[in-house]
């Protein structure tokens, strides 16, 4: 036997050489959000408020106000799903929201989506936009409304792209928010 077929015989299997880590699988499943999911869900959205554009909130919503805003959208049916991995850690949320409190707008809705940051580019935001529309058709909604802030958040402007939402205005300047000025992109999606 030669000297270096010797050698590559002794070499081990990738998943057994040191230093080689296998990365988890990631898996979740889809659900409707529960009272219990609201201390994660706030930790997710603060996690937002505190370092990102993404919202132009800029203090850390309470959970008395989280829970007054799931009753609401509980007490109207409005779809509000969850992500969880297999051991039950929320991954990420999407909910609805009455985009205006006048009777006539009672068919439009706004629509909000944040993973927790080890969750984003796997593919998740998709299927649980995906899981979100289809339960506000079902829920017999006609439009769906996207405000997106015009900096900072690229992934959110093209994951509502690839559903077919369309740009339906841009007001620039309108928030601020760590020391500059943002403006908000409109994007809606007929439902029908
Ligand atoms: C926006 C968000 C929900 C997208 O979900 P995601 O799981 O990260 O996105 P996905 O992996 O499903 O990607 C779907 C598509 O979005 C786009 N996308 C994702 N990340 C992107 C990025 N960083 N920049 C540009 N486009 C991006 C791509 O078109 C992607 O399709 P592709 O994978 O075929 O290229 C998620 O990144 C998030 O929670 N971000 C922080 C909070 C936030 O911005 N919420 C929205 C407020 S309006």
């Amino acid at each position: 036997m030669l000297e270096e077929e010797y050698i590559s015989r002794r070499r081990l299997p990738p998943h057994l050489q040191p230093g080689v880590t296998r990365e988890a699988p990631f898996e979740y499943e889809l659900r409707s959000a529960t009272l219990q999911d609201l201390p994660y869900v706030r930790e997710i959205y603060n996690h937002y408020v505190r370092n990102s554009s993404v919202t132009f909130d800029d203090s850390p919503i309470s959970h008395a106000e989280l829970r007054r805003k799931f009753a609401k959208i509980t007490e109207k049916n409005l779809p509000f799903v969850v992500a969880v991995n297999p051991s039950g850690q929320l991954l990420g949320f999407a909910y609805v929201f009455p985009w205006n409190q006048k009777a006539s707008y009672r068919h439009s809705v706004e629509n909000f989506i944040y993973l927790g940051p080890a969750s984003t580019g796997k593919g998740l935001g998709r299927a649980l936009l995906a899981e979100l529309i289809d339960r506000a058709r079902s829920a017999g909604l006609k439009e769906m409304i996207a405000v997106i802030a015009d900096k900072g958040a690229d992934a959110s402007i093209a994951l509502h792209k690839e559903f077919g939402f369309k740009e339906t205005g841009h007001m620039g300047k309108v928030g601020f928010k760590f020391d500059r000025w943002l403006g908000s992109i409109f994007m809606t999606k007929s439902l029908k």
